[in-house]
């Protein structure tokens, strides 16, 4: 039971780590499903590739799809059209925009998910024709915390530690109890042993008075 007790408060201990994980356009784990360009500095799509996360940026008419494992992501993309934001083959939102904003700067996301592997998916609608421009995809991942570990172990022998000594006091005290009511039941018992012996006594002296002929 004081094992259990213990290993309770070692997973009290134990916290995960929520880092994000920055994707770049470019990378090789964002798959297009149609046609691509990218815009960086050799070919630039605007005055300036240099608001953008690694000077780049892909325009595509197809779908982008991006599976990961964490707990939210933070997509920087622009739509020009229609399309639908799925994760998990759910859609989670769709976008209708028919002006284009100055840059890539919003933040499709989503956060709270469970830590498993998620399949997130930007599909645009074929009429009308729609173009989306991805910048960036961060993805929050849930790291164990190493450190940690090792909190927990000192937390658990700690705790460990203070439950012995607790257990060593409460033993301690029981044992003093113990003592103090023996100490008492001895202290009484001496006590009444004096007072049966000063009646008796008393009880001697009184028979002494009525028999005083007898000695
Ligand atoms: C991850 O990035 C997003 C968007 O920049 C931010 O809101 C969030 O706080 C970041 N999370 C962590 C754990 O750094
Ligand atoms: C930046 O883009 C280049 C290609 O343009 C690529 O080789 C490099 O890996 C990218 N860097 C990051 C951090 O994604
Ligand atoms: C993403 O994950 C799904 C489901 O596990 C899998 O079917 C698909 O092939 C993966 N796609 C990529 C690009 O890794
Ligand atoms: C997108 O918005 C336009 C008007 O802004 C509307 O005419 C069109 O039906 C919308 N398309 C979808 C698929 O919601």
């Amino acid at each position: 039971m004081h094992r259990s007790f213990i290993a309770l408060l070692c997973l009290g201990f134990v916290r995960a780590i929520l880092q994000n994980v920055t994707v770049d356009d470019t990378s090789p784990d964002i798959v297009y499903g149609g046609r691509k360009f990218q815009c960086n500095t050799a070919t630039p799509c605007d005055e300036s590739t240099d608001e953008l996360f690694n000077q780049s940026a892909t325009l595509t008419s197809g779908s982008i799809t991006f599976n990961f494992t964490g707990v939210a992501y933070y997509a920087s993309l622009e739509v020009l059209g229609v399309a639908d934001i799925m994760l998990d083959g759910e859609v989670l939102a769709a976008l209708n925009t028919t002006t284009p904003s100055d840059t890539i700067t919003d933040y499709i996301f989503k956060t709270g998910l469970n830590n498993i592997p998620h399949t997130l998916s930007i599909v645009p609608a074929a009429n009308p024709l729609t173009i989306i421009g991805l910048d960036q995809l961060i993805y929050t991942a849930s790291l164990p915390d190493k450190k940690s570990h090792v909190g927990a172990i000192v937390g658990g022998v700690i705790a460990g530690v203070a439950l012995i000594l607790g257990l060593l006091l409460a033993a301690l005290f029981a044992r003093r109890r113990k003592l103090i009511l023996r100490r008492n039941q001895r202290k009484s018992a001496v006590l009444r042993g004096i007072t049966v012996a000063r009646q008796n006594h008393a009880a001697g002296e009184e028979d002494a008075k009525e028999l005083p002929t007898s000695s």
